[in-house]
């Protein structure tokens, strides 16, 4: 079977060329991963040779205009979609605040917005807020491990529901939570879907139009590209949304729910992402394929089966560190599984180990990463928090064993 070249792979992220960050094993990509050439080269081109107000009569701004639309056209592919449907927003904890807000004017009092504890805060607080107009927030809570059941969903969503939000895939537990049966719940009843894919899109990107959601969120930053929030949104659910823009473009798509307005390189610099995924398909791939989404497609595949290599390889030689007692499921689920896994050392505190693995040249992140409600419900402080390892396709092997044996260097010890 066909595997990955993660050698390609890297050949691919300026950052494994460059000086202290070569050395390093980099396992923060949850926090926001490196890169790609072919984005860093698209900023770099927008912001030095043709950095104008996009869509004018000069060759600049002509020029700009044209990128800006490639990166509106990428993602619209990746997700096969519409560019219509989109909205390229600052970040996705922004774009949720808006959609929030644009769909509030459709609600009752009494009307009922499903949350879990087990999101991060972005697609559970600005749902919290709109209690002030009368909407009633009922709660999908996780069980011992961190996990969300069905069974207990189905128990919340009744007549009143409109809304039901929850994520893809936790940043912590990296549990994948099963979209098919969460939107065949929701449905029921009518309500409106909203999916948070933040720490799911670097795995994996969906066909959007598909998948029965109402709202797909992630950001590009995690997504080997430009600080950005993607939203996509079904034509019944921006339907049923309130513009936020300025009025005069309240039946502009891409702009009515984008109160902050294009961020022009940023976008532009997305269209890098396909040209990534094209350079990784054509280096593996013989056969042409025309539809980028079916590349995409046979890209991820590559991608998932490496992902589900390390997170294994890191699974099984955890259970040889003492002491350590992994947050959430082990081996047991690992097509289920992100290639997130959160940790928790009784004699050491995250941020201590955390800094004990930096002085190894291996990057992890400690903290609550404003899961705050899943770590309460899971008996974890949230200020002491869990150490995370967040990894991406670029990682490789050789870099698990290195922070395995750190691990248990720096935990015996
Ligand atoms: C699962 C998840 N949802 C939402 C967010 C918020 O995304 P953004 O930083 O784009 O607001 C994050 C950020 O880490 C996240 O991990």
């Amino acid at each position: 079977m066909m595997k990955l070249d993660v050698g390609f792979v890297r050949s691919q992220f300026p950052a494994f060329d460059h000086s202290p960050a070569k050395d390093w094993a980099f396992f923060e990509n949850a926090g926001g991963s490196y890169v790609c050439r072919q984005v860093a080269d698209r900023l770099e081109a927008f912001m030095t040779e043709y950095k104008a107000q996009p869509y004018g009569p000069s060759w600049m701004a002509t020029k700009a205009g044209e990128a800006m639309d490639s990166g509106y056209e990428t993602i619209a592919g990746l997700l096969g979609t519409r560019r219509e449907n989109l909205t390229l927003g600052p970040s996705t904890t922004a774009n949720l605040y808006v959609l929030a807000h644009a769909l509030r004017p459709g609600l009752a009092a009494g009307d009922e917005i499903v949350v879990t504890n087990q999101d991060h805060e972005a697609n559970i607080g600005c749902w919290r807020r709109l209690e002030e107009f009368g909407v009633v927030i009922r709660e999908w809570r996780v069980d011992e491990t961190g996990e969300l059941h069905v069974g207990d969903l189905e128990k919340l969503v009744g007549a009143r529901t409109r809304v039901v939000c929850f994520s893809l895939s936790s940043n912590i537990v990296g549990t994948q939570n099963p979209v098919a049966e969460i939107v065949r719940v929701s449905k029921k009843h009518g309500a409106l879907v909203v999916g948070d894919a933040v720490s799911f899109a670097p795995h994996w990107l969906p066909e959007v139009e598909a998948s029965g959601l109402d709202f797909f969120l992630f950001s590009t930053y995690k997504t080997f590209a430009t600080h950005l929030g993607v939203m996509w949104g079904s034509d019944e659910g921006l339907a049923k949304t309130k513009a936020q823009g300025h009025y005069f473009n309240e039946n502009k798509p891409n702009y009515r729910l984008n109160p902050t307005g294009p961020l022009h390189a940023e976008i532009a610099a997305l269209a890098g992402v396909t040209a990534y995924v094209d350079e990784i398909y054509g280096y593996h791939f013989s056969e042409s394929e025309g539809s980028l989404r079916r590349r995409t497609e046979a890209v991820f595949g590559l991608i998932k089966e490496h992902e589900i290599d390390l997170t294994r390889r890191l699974l099984e030689k955890l259970e040889d560190v003492p002491g350590l007692r992994v947050v959430g499921s082990g081996t047991e689920s690992m097509e289920t599984r992100s290639s997130v896994v959160s940790m928790r050392c009784a004699r050491i505190a995250p941020a201590q180990l955390a800094r004990h693995l930096a002085g190894r040249e291996i990057a992890v992140g400690a903290g609550h990463f404003y899961a705050v409600r899943l770590l309460e419900a899971l008996g974890i402080d949230p200020e002491r928090g869990v150490l995370r390892v967040s990894m991406v396709h670029y990682n490789t092997l050789e870099e698990i064993e290195r922070l395995a044996e750190a691990l248990v260097d720096i935990v015996a010890g």
